[in-house]
């Protein structure tokens, strides 16, 4: 049998929630750890809140859409209601009220300077609570990872652990705050969970090939975790 040498350790699994819960829960009381958008998050919670229960850990968000808080589209609404009561630093409470009144009625290309400034106290906050212990990662079929996306402009920060971005595709909505790649390397460990066969040849490429945004991950203390779907294309 041939042996393929991949870009990254990965771990194919059926039970990818109570992994990642197991992963996660092993970190001691206290430690931060930072947690993804999109859909994927929504299957790891259950397992996690489980998990972590009495584990005492901080969590964070990796990156946030500037919505209104209340907004379905708002990372910070999955979380809620997976984590409930844990303790976690979410990007938008950092809205001062006349901000969050403003925010529906302002367009997305005006909501720039108020990302901008919403990085820079999520930044502070990271700080305040450093070190990063673990940061949860999604892959996006373009190759992004956190909202750092092909061709945008957050790609290129490397003096904040956080940073206002948006697609410049167009293909994901919102701007956003997110992580950048210094934060993520800081991180002791990050675990990139991919699921469903949608994310087939996105992590085939992130494994073997190059130049994707997710490529710029340490390779050391970085694992993928994931299903058997998602791992298709590997042999
Ligand atoms: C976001 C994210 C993003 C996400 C990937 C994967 O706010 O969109 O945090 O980085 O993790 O796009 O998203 P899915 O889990 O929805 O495939």
């Amino acid at each position: 049998m041939a042996t393929h040498h991949y870009h990254f350790d990965h771990e194919i699994t059926s039970e990818v929630p109570s992994r990642f819960a197991e992963l996660v829960s092993a970190q001691p009381p206290g430690a931060l750890v930072l947690l993804s958008g999109g859909h994927t998050i929504v299957e790891l919670t259950g397992a996690l809140h489980r998990a972590v229960a009495d584990r005492h850990l901080l969590f964070g968000q990796v990156d946030e859409r500037v919505v209104d808080p209340s907004s379905p589209d708002a990372n910070r609404t999955s979380l809620v209601r997976g984590l409930g009561a844990l303790d976690a630093l979410y990007i938008l409470d950092l809205l001062r009220p006349d901000e969050r009144r403003t925010l529906s009625s302002t367009s997305e290309d005006e909501l720039l300077p108020l990302a901008t400034e919403l990085a820079h106290r999520y930044d502070q906050r990271l700080h305040a609570h450093a070190p990063i212990a673990l940061v949860h990662l999604g892959l996006g079929v373009d190759g992004h990872t956190a909202s750092l996306f092909p061709g945008s402009a957050g790609l290129e920060v490397h003096d904040a652990w956080v940073c206002a971005n948006t697609d410049p595709s167009g293909h994901n909505a919102h701007p956003r705050v997110t992580v950048t790649f210094s934060a993520i390397a800081a991180s002791a460990r990050r675990i990139v969970v991919a699921t469903g066969a949608a994310k087939a040849d996105v992590v085939y490429r992130a494994l073997t090939g190059e130049g994707l945004p997710i490529h710029r991950l340490p390779r050391e203390g970085t694992l993928f975790l994931l299903d058997q779907e998602a791992a298709a294309r590997l042999s």
